[in-house]
Formats: C-alpha cells, structure tokens, sequence
C-alpha cells in the first residue's frame, strides 16, 4: 500500500517529487525514528563551489532546514535537534558570526507563527547566554510562546560543545551535592542525564552529518551512546526532502542491539543448543 504522509499548513514546496514517492512506498511510517538530530554542515563548501560568499551557504543553508523541518513534522517524527551553531564557531570572523546571529533572529522572528500552527514546541540547548542578548531574549520568547506544543519538538543546539555540556552539568550536580539536594548514592546515569542541557529530552535514535565529513565533532558526546549514525557526502544546502527519506530509510534497514544479542543470533544459538 502506498504510504500517504500527512502535509501541514506552510509546508511551503509543494508535491512529492517521482523520488520522494517511490522512498516513501518502501518506507514503514510506524517504525521511524523518535528523535532525529542533525549535524547540518557544508554551508561554506557549496558556497565556495559556486564562487559565492559563505553567508550565501547560510542563507541556502536556511532553505534545507525549513524542508527538513516540514518533513519531519508531517512524519510526525516528535524530537528534530539541528546543531546551528558550536562553541568552536565563536573562533569564526566576527562578520560570519554577526551574520549567522541575524540569520537566526531572522529565521524565529518569521517562523514562530509557523511553529504555532502546526503545534511545534522550541527548544533552545546549549550555553544560550553566550549568545548576544537580542539573540537570547528572542529565544526565550520563542520557547515560551510555543512551550504546550505538543505534537514536535525542534531543538536548536546553539552556543552548544559536548565537552562544555558534560563539564556544566558536572558544576550543577556538585552544587546539588554540596547543598545535599541530592546525594552521592543517588548519582546514577539515569540522574546524569537529568542534568545535561537535553534534561528531558530522549537521546537521539538516529544522527546525520551532511557534507562527507565521518565525525561527531563535540555533539552530543553523551546522548549520542547508542544513536545510529548517518553520513553523507551531500552538502547541507543540497539536502532535500529525498535525502532525509534516504536516511530514515537506512535507519530502518539497521538492527538495534544495545549491546544485546540480536534475534537472529539468539534463534541460532537455541538451534545450536539443541541439536
Ligand atoms: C556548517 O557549515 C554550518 C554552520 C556552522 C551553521 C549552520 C547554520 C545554518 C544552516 C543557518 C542558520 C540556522 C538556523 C536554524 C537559522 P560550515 O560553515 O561549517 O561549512 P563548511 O564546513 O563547508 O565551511
């Protein structure tokens, strides 16, 4: 049977093209991913390729976010984290950075009503009072604005570094230990990530990294423990609704242990045993 998915108001660009339909027929919609995040890189490099400023890869880069998003929501995939913007990117040019910050403003400004509309909560994880204080007033009243909507959550990671994370929630437990909120017996992984930036939010299932670079880069380096992970040499700028269907697709062909024995193994050995 053919897979319908469902379209929200404002998803902006049109019908499914030839590819997308034929992906979405082997496509099972019941058994996607809870939580997809997204390492969008490769903005500079399609930019550079077609002799344009950087700022023009953001800018495209802006375009494959909203398609992202859209699909996501009408696939009713609950949790999308895209990283936007690490802590290693504060050491870019000072103008790459300001243009990166109004990029964003710009981007919440004129999308908060599309969130609203098609029920999508904000998140914002990262250490979000680096970030001028426009930027971070902005996300505030983004993330309360849109706080009971209930049907996807975007996360942007932003001011974001793994490490840094791992090192702040390590501050905010021993000060809850030395004030006996919590104590040491009670530490467990289970409480550790209670305190990550990503609190309440479950681990991702799967992770892409666009534009061929085969690392983590400093995300997620906790929550990313049993994630599977995605890469392809397609830049962010170039990545379609087909290339996520693609993914999600690979995701699905992929058997999730969690360090246990697979099915299959377990079939074998009783066979094995009993012989
Ligand atoms: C990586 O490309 C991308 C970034 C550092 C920023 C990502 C930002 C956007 C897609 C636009 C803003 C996003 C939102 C949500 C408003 P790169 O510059 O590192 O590319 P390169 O590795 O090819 O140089």
């Amino acid at each position: 049977m053919k897979n319908e998915i469902f379209r929200t108001h404002d998803s902006g660009n049109g019908s499914e093209g030839p590819e997308e339909k034929s992906i979405l027929t082997e496509l099972d919609l019941k058994n996607l991913p809870r939580h997809v995040a997204v390492i969008m890189d490769g903005n500079g490099r399609w930019a550079a390729r077609k002799r344009l400023p950087r700022i023009e890869g953001h800018r495209r880069g802006i375009q494959a976010v909203r398609e992202v998003i859209t699909l996501a929501r009408e696939l009713e995939i609950s949790i999308l984290t895209l990283y936007a913007f690490s802590n290693e990117n504060w050491s870019r040019p000072a103008p790459e950075i300001n243009q990166l910050m109004t990029l964003l403003k710009r981007y919440l400004l004129k999308e908060v009503e599309t969130m609203m509309s098609n029920e999508i909560r904000f998140r914002a994880v990262g250490q979000i009072d680096r970030l001028p204080g426009a930027v971070a007033d902005l996300i505030q009243s983004v993330e309360e604005k849109t706080r009971d909507n209930k049907k996807m959550t975007l996360v942007l990671a932003l001011s974001y570094g793994g490490r840094t994370e791992i090192v702040d929630t390590v501050k905010r437990l021993a000060e809850d230990l030395r004030t006996e909120k919590i104590s040491v017996k009670d530490l467990d992984e289970t409480l550790f990530s209670e305190y990550l930036y990503t609190g309440d939010i479950p681990d991702p299932d799967l992770m892409i990294r666009t534009s061929g670079e085969v690392r983590i880069s400093n995300f997620f380096l906790w929550q990313l423990a049993y994630t599977e992970l995605y890469f392809t040499r397609v830049l962010w700028p170039d990545f379609k609704r087909e290339d996520f269907l693609l993914a999600l697709l690979d995701y699905q062909q992929r058997e999730r242990r969690f360090g246990l024995v697979s099915k299959w193994k377990q079939g074998y050995r009783a066979a094995k045993e009993s012989q």
